[in-house]
């Protein structure tokens, strides 16, 4: 099976049969990983630019051991040592490295919509590896990927979205993918940091963390951005660990066998606490080692790669 999609910018509006797809070649590739050289030539001879305008650890990371894995040479740009310094435009940039023959472009840049923008000035393919609060497919898709690992489908799950949704590009990639999977899709948080028309994308409205715990099998807790304390968006960090942090005490009355995602960097004792975090339920390493698997999908999918479903040798 082969996907329909040239570009991945983001979740919204991509297929329940490519999103199933993707994860069953993570899962393939997933198995490579074990493998003594967990390594494949589907790549060799494809050149990749990773572009990072904004910090990453786990997304950076997974993204260049991803293309390595599979092959690809690759170059990676960061913001902090480029002309973009000396006031080089984001096509300029771009249209200068494609002079060198790029294949694919991996983007972080804190605008919403600058992946898509980078998608109609290239004729690479663009992979959006976070744009502003707008959309973090590949996040979508790796916790995607934990969840169905660990508990066995998506489809009818309870899954709730914890904290900052508004800012969140997280949060919007997991709310249309999970809703493509057939996930029921939850939100709880501060009602300063819920969009307005949040219920516009087929979300419930958790008033209280009590009432989403009861309710979920499935929690992703949001890392709070620290500066949007200083907008005034919520009061102090301890009131916010009060009313919405996930503590080993709140999780003792949640749904039997809840499971805790965080997307990483984790603010521990405010969201999350560590007896959370290092728990049981808790799959947060799991995402990260899902994350190189989905990566490696996604870039082999986009370069034209079928999936093993139909038999084809050249995914393993
Ligand atoms: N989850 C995530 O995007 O982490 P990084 O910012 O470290 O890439």
């Amino acid at each position: 099976m082969k996907i329909t999609l040239t570009h991945l910018l983001g979740l919204e509006g991509v297929s329940k049969q490519d999103i199933t797809t993707i994860l069953d070649t993570a899962d393939t590739f997933k198995n490579v990983l074990k493998r003594p050289i967990p390594k494949v030539p589907t790549m060799k001879g494809k050149t990749i630019v990773n572009l990072f305008f904004e910090p990453s650890t786990r997304t950076r990371f997974s993204f260049e051991l991803a293309e390595k894995r599979l092959s690809a040479d690759t170059v990676n740009f960061s913001a902090s040592s480029s002309s973009v310094l000396k006031g080089e435009t984001l096509k300029d940039t771009i249209k200068n490295i494609e002079a060198m023959r790029i294949d694919f472009v991996v983007m972080r840049h804190g605008a919403p919509g600058s992946a898509k923008y980078l998608s109609e000035c290239v004729n690479a393919s663009v992979i959006n590896a976070g744009d502003g609060a707008h959309e973090h497919p590949t996040q979508g898709l790796l916790d995607m990927m934990t969840i169905r690992e660990k508990v066995g489908r998506i489809e009818g799950l309870n899954v709730t979205i914890i904290g900052d949704i508004k800012h969140s590009r997280v949060a919007r990639s997991n709310i249309h993918g999970l809703i493509s999977m057939g996930a029921h899709v939850g939100v709880c948080g501060p009602a300063t940091l819920l969009p307005r028309d949040i219920r516009e994308l087929g979300v419930t409205v958790y008033p209280s963390l009590e009432d989403a715990l009861a309710d979920s099998d499935v929690i992703n807790v949001l890392r709070i951005q620290l500066e949007r304390q200083k907008g005034g968006q919520f009061p102090s960090l301890r009131e916010y660990r009060t009313l919405f942090g996930i503590t080993g005490e709140r999780l003792q009355h949640a749904k039997k066998g809840i499971t805790v995602l965080h997307p990483g960097p984790m603010n521990r004792g405010v969201e999350i606490d560590s007896d959370v975090a290092d728990g049981n339920a808790s799959v947060i390493l799991d995402q990260v080692t899902n994350g190189l698997a989905v990566r490696m999908a996604v870039l082999y999918l986009l370069a034209g790669g079928r999936s093993k479903m139909e038999g084809d040798s050249n995914a393993q």
